[in-house]
């Protein structure tokens, strides 16, 4: 067949900054979720999904049954085009936000932005705030990796003011600072509680930035994992005093809902008209705002306190009983998360180990290659040498992993000669102990 004849070349069509795009390598292309592997590392909630379910993972009318409220997800009605405005999940929202813990003052739709995602959340404001090639947005590393992807996006650049190491909060006069100097920074994007730092931010930094003398910019806070931090961390009611807040919120943490896809944005009412104003009209879909609701109702909600109380549990384990696996080091993150932040060293700890990238990497590979268990290696973060993000799991998840890794690093250190005192002498023993 000849070929066609067109004057059509897409290296020069596209635009520059999305050609140089690397498609997106989800944590699933590598480990895939079939039941043969642990997931330890997209921080997912773990137990399942905040919803009230009976034993076959289905919502019934039949409370014996375990069940809470159905879910009467319309089935008829999906020829036509969902809600664009999405009042009444908006206003269950606020409700579950308005503790009066940080204001006053009442939250309202008004305030309100819902998104397929926190991550459209991400987009919409780098898209309000920043003309492509000329603004900027300021990041903290080590942080979450979806903000400088959505400035490349938006051919945005980056300011980085890494966080304080040890402790990863805020460096506030560096921050100020770096504001003071460049009015194109819009935008400075925190996570509280970090990815992958697992800290929370303190409120009076953050008031500090928010009351920058000079600098004419939105803070955006990112509260992906609120829900497993103390009650009453999180700031998104705080919107109503600060016309330059923006609280980010999702329910694919603490509600187990990832698979729905819906994020919120708390923030001034100016503020939330333009993301509904910019944003597509239809971007929330019907099943995904009736089990958002669904969710948020009383009976439903109470399991999600259960799911995240069993992940609370388990997250005390794993700080009690990592640190005792030889070649493991210390948690360097804050405990306020559904994941903690491990450093791995190059010798067990009684024999001077330092954290090393190298054990990391090896640790990494070995328990996903090996034994099914897949975690997150970030020793390439800014202050992470060494280091490995781990989600707390389940029980049994967390019983596994606590075995596998130890195994691992056995292996590794065997290797490489460097077995730690207490295991020279097991091994001793063990061999000692065989009779024939
Ligand atoms: C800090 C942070 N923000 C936002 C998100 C994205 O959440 P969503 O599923 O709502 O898009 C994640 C997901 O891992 C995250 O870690």
């Amino acid at each position: 067949m000849a070929s066609r004849q067109s004057a059509f070349d897409l290296s020069k069509c596209a635009r520059p900054n999305i050609l140089a795009l690397e498609p997106y390598r989800c944590a699933r292309d590598d480990y895939k979720d079939d039941g043969t592997n642990i997931l330890l590392d997209a921080n997912e909630n773990a137990i399942g999904p905040g919803l009230a379910l009976n034993k076959d993972g289905k919502l019934t009318n039949d409370a014996s049954n375990g069940s809470g409220p159905a879910i009467d997800i319309d089935l008829l009605g999906l020829n036509r085009y969902p809600d664009p405005h999405q009042i009444d999940l908006k206003q269950d929202l606020c409700s579950l936000r308005n503790f009066k813990a940080h204001t006053s003052k009442t939250l309202t739709p008004a305030s309100l932005f819902v998104g397929v995602g926190s991550d459209e959340a991400i987009d919409a404001l780098l898209r309000a705030f920043c003309v492509p090639g000329k603004d900027k947005i300021l990041v903290c590393p080590p942080t979450y990796g979806m903000y400088s992807v959505s400035a490349q996006v938006n051919d945005v650049a980056l300011v980085k003011v890494p966080l304080q190491i040890p402790g990863f909060q805020l460096d506030v006069p560096a921050i100020k600072d770096a504001l003071s100097k460049d009015p194109s920074i819009k935008l400075a994007y925190f996570c509280s509680p970090g990815n992958p730092t697992g800290a929370l931010l303190k409120k009076e930094d953050v008031k500090q930035i928010l009351e920058h003398e000079s600098w004419n910019g939105v803070v955006v806070l990112d509260e992906a994992y609120i829900d497993f931090a103390p009650d009453n961390a999180s700031l998104a009611e705080w919107v109503t005093e600060w016309p330059n807040l923006v609280v980010m919120q999702t329910l694919s943490k603490g509600f187990g809902l990832a698979g729905i896809r819906l994020g919120a944005v708390f923030t001034d009412p100016a503020i939330a008209r333009i993301l509904n104003s910019l944003k597509a009209p239809y971007n929330i879909s019907n099943p995904t705002s009736q089990l958002a609701r669904a969710a948020l109702d009383p009976k439903h909600l109470e399991v999600m306190h259960k799911n995240k109380d069993l992940i609370l549990k388990q997250r005390e384990r794993m700080l009690a009983e990592l640190p005792k696996v030889p070649g493991v080091g210390k948690s360097i993150g804050g405990e306020e998360s559904n994941f903690l932040l491990f450093e791995m060293l190059d010798a067990p700890a009684d024999q001077g180990g330092k954290p090393s990238n190298e054990t990391a990497l090896a640790v990494y590979e070995g328990l996903a290659e090996e034994k099914g268990v897949v975690v997150r290696f970030r020793g390439k973060e800014y202050g992470c040498l060494g280091c490995l993000r781990i989600t707390v799991g389940s029980e049994k998840e967390v019983d596994r992993f606590l075995q596998e890794i130890k195994v691992v690093l056995q292996n590794i250190f065997k290797k490489s000669g460097k077995l730690g005192a207490n295991e020279e002498e097991n091994r001793e023993k063990e061999a000692n102990a065989v009779v024939a």
